[in-house]
């Protein structure tokens, strides 16, 4: 089977397309044939040797992916070879095959197409988790999502405004404040242009934001907290501008404001059942157009350099997905 490596820690181009034999299912696992691979930001963390998360090497990049049971190792139950499924292992789905513990993969319900179900796992289960265990959300606030053209961000937008909050969303160009107001935004800014904090300041009447969801990190942190509502809730989801904020302290007593911490990975160890409430919730939404699971691009392996490229670039508005045939 085809399969993309990476073997030594570095750039994309570092990245190699070999042919490895096919795996073999083991006890309680499956063998999927991959349909589409999906691509995030923190995929070029992992191999550049940068994240919190380290694999051995060789290992192949992209966490997500969808496709079909193709066999079953011993005592694997609940699939069938034929099944349609999706999951999220971390790392590993750039190939044709892999194999897969059956507690990590779920059904695709009729509706969804594999393309939208590839990449769906992360991004909208981070910020369903981010909303709904983070936040403590109650409709009618006010949601300011950063980066909110990217995977998680996009996926923050959609999910606040389906669970009836105000979203202002928030980009670096006015095309992408275009491509999001479709996905449910009431407002947007374009925070390298104008004064964000006036702006904030002028779209909450005064009053400033309930919650802030933050992929972005940087200099927009310190700004998006000293524009919190009274109680309001500024999310930590992730630091795609590459500086990790420290902002000052008093500003959490004097606005009675949290900073709270999301994460996805470790929510799903230690809370498993509440998370695979969170899917059934989310494939619903996805099998009946609720939610768009957008796919910005999709490419074979071979263009792993353009698929990698438009998410260091920032040019991705929503998913970037590979296809495997
Ligand atoms: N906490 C969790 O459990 C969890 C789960 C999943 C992902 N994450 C984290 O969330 C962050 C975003 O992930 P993603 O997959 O949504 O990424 P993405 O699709 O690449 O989106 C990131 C967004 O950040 C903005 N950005 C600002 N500076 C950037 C830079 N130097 N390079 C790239 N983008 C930059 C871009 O929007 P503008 O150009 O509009 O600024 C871009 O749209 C990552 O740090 C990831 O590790 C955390």
């Amino acid at each position: 089977m085809k399969a993309l490596i990476c073997d030594s820690y570095g750039p994309p181009e570092n990245l190699k397309l070999v042919d490895l034999p096919d795996p073999v299912p083991g006890a309680g696992e499956a063998l999927v044939a991959i349909n589409y691979a999906a691509l995030n930001f923190f995929d070029l963390l992992i191999i550049e040797n940068k994240y919190q998360f380290k694999p051995a090497l060789p290992f192949s990049p992209a966490s997500e992916f969808s496709g079909r049971v193709l066999a079953l190792g011993p005592g694997a139950q609940g699939f069938a070879p034929g099944d349609r499924v999706l999951g999220a292992l971390g790392f590993g789905a750039a190939r044709e095959k892999i194999v897969c513990p059956v507690d990590r993969l779920v059904k695709i319900p009729d509706g969804l197409s594999d393309e939208k179900a590839a990449g769906l796992t992360t991004t909208y289960g981070t910020s369903l988790h981010a909303l709904k265990q983070r936040a403590d959300m109650k409709p009618g606030e006010t949601l300011v999502v950063l980066g909110a053209s990217g995977g998680v961000g996009l996926a923050a937008v959609e999910l606040g405004a389906r669970l009836g909050l105000r979203v202002i969303a928030c980009a670096s160009s006015d095309e992408k404040l275009k491509f999001i107001r479709t996905f449910g935004a009431a407002e947007t800014i374009n925070y390298a242009t104008s004064d964000f904090r006036a702006e904030l300041k002028r779209l909450t009447d005064g009053r400033g934001a309930d919650i802030v969801y933050d992929p972005v990190g940087g200099p927009l942190t310190e700004l998006a907290l000293r524009s919190l509502a009274w109680k309001g809730r500024l999310l930590v989801i992730g630091f795609a501008s590459g500086e990790i904020p420290k902002p000052p302290l008093n500003l959490t007593l004097l606005k009675g404001c949290d900073i709270r911490g999301v994460f996805w990975g470790e929510f799903i160890r230690r809370e498993p059942e509440a998370h695979r409430q969170n899917m059934v919730e989310l494939l619903d939404y996805a099998a009946s157009g609720a939610i768009s699971a957008h796919v910005h691009a999709i490419h074979p392996l071979e263009a792993y350099l353009e698929a990698f490229g438009a998410i260091s670039r920032r040019e991705a508005l929503g998913k970037v997905v590979f296809k495997m045939n």
